[in-house]
């Protein structure tokens, strides 16, 4: 005679196993998702000043495709040192460096070989697409004007100031074949910026999201509007054009009128701060030697 318990529970045994796997499968599913997640933000991050995917060769090349002209071993060893590889000097990584002339890739900050991983399955995922999100910054094409210079120096300058609420850029930099006044010095003088990041297109995308250390926190959160990095890249070419990089000069006008505003402020600062220290030991001494105050 069937054990009608038994048989209950076995049945329910059987239910039980499909939705244990059903959620280690969903769990399994998010934990990838969510390192698929990582890998976008990562990827965002760190990869998109200076590679594309299917949008053109910026500083790097376009990696579209990249795992049809390498291996994937190769790749991974790669991110997870690119001097090294390069200094290998085989003759895929003499190819890239001559493209990019010269440009050693940086390394990737806090890859582990996971991310390498999953950074290449990015790539190789986002391939497949007819567009991927990484195509880049599409900059219109539109010739560069006049009226673009002079936006663009004033954005430089903070005279019109950054829709997004960035700082303005002459608070770190200087300029000096455009503005002659010099600038902020925590970043580098950007007359040959144009050149050295190699013209429009670069440019305009590592403008979209600079990638270094000292402006990535600032404007992250505020980002460089679309409308404002054109006219940026057009101040920064006729800066280039205009060449001449005087920087002893401008540098020192930019000093005495820092100085200029130092001294000032020092004055200022000491006639209030006398004045206040008067204010409050006058009373003070007067009231213990009436005769002897002489402050
Ligand atoms: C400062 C610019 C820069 C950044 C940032 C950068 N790369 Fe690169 N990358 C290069 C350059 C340049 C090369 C070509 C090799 C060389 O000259 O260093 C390259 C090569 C590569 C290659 C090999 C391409 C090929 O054709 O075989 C891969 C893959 C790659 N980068 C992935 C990445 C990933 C992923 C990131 C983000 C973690 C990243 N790169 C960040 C500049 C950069
Ligand atoms: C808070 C200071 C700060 C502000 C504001 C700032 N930058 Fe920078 N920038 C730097 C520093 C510092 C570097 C050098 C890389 C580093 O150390 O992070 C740099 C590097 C650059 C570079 C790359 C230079 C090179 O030769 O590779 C460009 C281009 C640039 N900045 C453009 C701009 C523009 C355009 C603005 C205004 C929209 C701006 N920066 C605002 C600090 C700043």
């Amino acid at each position: 005679m069937p054990d009608e318990r038994f048989e209950a529970r076995r049945t329910s045994g059987w239910r039980v196993w499909p939705v244990a796997a059903a959620v280690v499968i969903l769990l399994f599913g998010l934990a990838e998702r969510a390192a698929a997640q990582d890998a976008v933000s990562y990827f965002r991050q760190n990869c998109v000043s200076c590679h594309t995917i299917g949008g053109g060769r910026l500083t790097g090349p376009d990696l579209r495709d990249v795992e049809s002209r390498q291996e994937r071993d190769y790749l991974t060893r790669f991110l997870m040192n690119p001097q090294v590889m390069l200094d290998a000097g085989d003759p895929y990584a003499q190819a890239m460096l001559e493209q990019a002339r010269g440009v050693v890739m940086p390394l990737p900050p806090g890859i582990t070989p996971d991310m390498a991983e999953a950074l290449l399955d990015l790539i190789a995922a986002e391939s497949e697409l007819e567009e991927s999100q990484f195509v880049g910054l599409q900059l219109s094409d539109r010739p560069l004007t006049p009226e673009d210079i002079v936006v663009g120096r004033a954005l430089f300058l903070g005279t019109r100031p950054l829709l997004g609420g960035g700082a303005a850029c002459v608070a770190c930099h200087s300029v000096n074949s455009m503005t002659g006044l010099g600038g902020g010095r925590l970043g580098p003088e950007l007359s040959k910026v144009y050149e050295r990041l190699q013209g429009r297109t670069a440019l305009g995308t590592w403008l979209s999201a600079p990638p270094t250390v000292t402006m990535q926190p600032v404007f992250r959160e505020h980002p460089i509007a679309a409308d404002e990095i054109l006219p940026l890249v057009a101040f920064f070419e006729e800066a280039a054009r205009a060449g001449g990089e005087d920087t002893a000069q401008a540098s020192v006008g930019f000093l005495l009128l820092g100085l200029g505003g130092t001294v000032a402020g020092l004055v200022a600062f000491d006639l209030l701060w006398r004045r206040r220290f008067r204010a409050v030991r006058r009373p003070l001494v007067h009231g213990h030697h009436p005769e002897g105050a002489r402050s």
